[in-house]
């Protein structure tokens, strides 16, 4: 037993080793006890006081000795496990955001900045909210141009964004100022078609007179050269039953710069979007009275498409990295 070799100890077998042949059953202490029998009486308690002293010292000793040794085991071995994060790992690949999701940021930043509040309803729809309060009563062949999932009990996969339209104006009363960005579903599958996609619908709604068409080509204009950049906006006449007048909003060819091309149908001009003056029917169907407003609605893949020159809608979701490695 030596306390110089406790003190010099470096290795934790070692200091085991040195803590058997102390305290072990054939150690040092075990036999220094078992000398007692043979001490003088007199001097058997200060015998014992004294091993008992030694016995607390070496006790600590080993102990402290022992925890020196592991905190500097769990020190190296911290050391070798280390990560240097600041370190330059050239095959370190970052993700990025799916182009649709992407196009749908930039445009809800838009109207976000222009003081829209974003609303959100839900996928499983009623024929109410769905069609009905857009005034598109049953049987109504302008059904017709949206073909729907349909559940049992007049529900339905929302075909458009428009049911937020309805629920919004239900809950709130006017002013109203809002959009609506969301996934769709159509019984459609082709080029430019896939059975689930995403809308931006929009609604701003005010006193009667308040609203009106200029407004509505005002803030499309500003939206669309903010998309697309220096670009002429043409509104065309058209009809959808919950706007009146209606039209569909075509922006020149951002390939041909409008001389006409095969993405444009050499037209020059290429569709984004539809929109009008809400429709008293749907005011009625809401219980607004004296009001006017415009609502708009756009299909964020067709953005999506034009933006980054995509021909083919469905390569969107079929989650090819190869495709979407190009957007990072
Ligand atoms: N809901 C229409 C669709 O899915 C898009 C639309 C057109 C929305 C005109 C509107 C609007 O709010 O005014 O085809």
């Amino acid at each position: 037993m030596d306390e110089k070799s406790i003190k010099s100890c470096n290795s934790l077998s070692e200091l085991e080793k040195l803590r058997v042949s102390i305290f072990g059953k054939k150690g040092y202490f075990v036999g220094q006890f078992a000398k007692m029998k043979t001490v003088a009486d007199k001097e058997k308690k200060n015998f014992a006081q004294k091993l008992n002293k030694d016995k607390e010292y070496f006790l600590n000793l080993l102990n402290s000795k022992k925890m020196q040794l592991e905190s500097q085991a769990i020190a190296i071995e911290m050391k070798k496990d280390r990560v240097d994060v600041t370190l330059f790992n050239s095959t370190s690949e970052a993700g990025a955001l799916h182009p649709v999701m992407d196009t749908m940021d930039k445009i809800i930043e838009y109207f976000v900045s222009m003081n829209f509040s974003i609303e959100e309803g839900p996928l499983v729809e009623d024929d109410f909210h769905n069609f009905e309060a857009l005034n598109l009563p049953k049987h109504h062949p302008a059904r017709d141009m949206q073909d729907t999932f349909y559940f049992e009990d007049n529900m339905l996969l929302r075909t458009h964004t428009s049911p937020v339209q309805i629920r919004t104006m239900l809950k709130t009363d006017p002013p109203i100022r809002m959009i609506c960005p969301g996934a769709v579903f159509r019984r459609d599958y082709d080029l430019t078609h896939t059975p689930m996609f995403h809308q931006v619908e929009g609604l701003v709604v005010g006193k009667s007179g308040e609203i009106s068409f200029a407004n509505l080509k005002y803030i499309l204009k500003d939206f669309l050269k903010y998309m697309f950049g220096e670009v002429e906006v043409r509104f065309r006449p058209s009809f959808f039953p919950f706007t009146e007048p209606s039209t569909e909003v075509d922006i020149s060819c951002i390939f041909c710069k409008g001389k006409g091309c095969r993405v444009c149908s050499h037209t020059g001009w290429l569709e984004v979007l539809g929109s009008g003056c809400v429709h008293e029917n749907v005011f009625k169907a809401v219980n607004y009275k004296d009001v006017s407003g415009y609502a708009f609605g756009l299909g964020v893949e067709r953005f999506a498409m034009l933006l980054h020159k995509i021909p083919d809608l469905r390569s969107l979701f079929e989650g090819d990295l190869r495709l979407l490695e190009q957007f990072r």
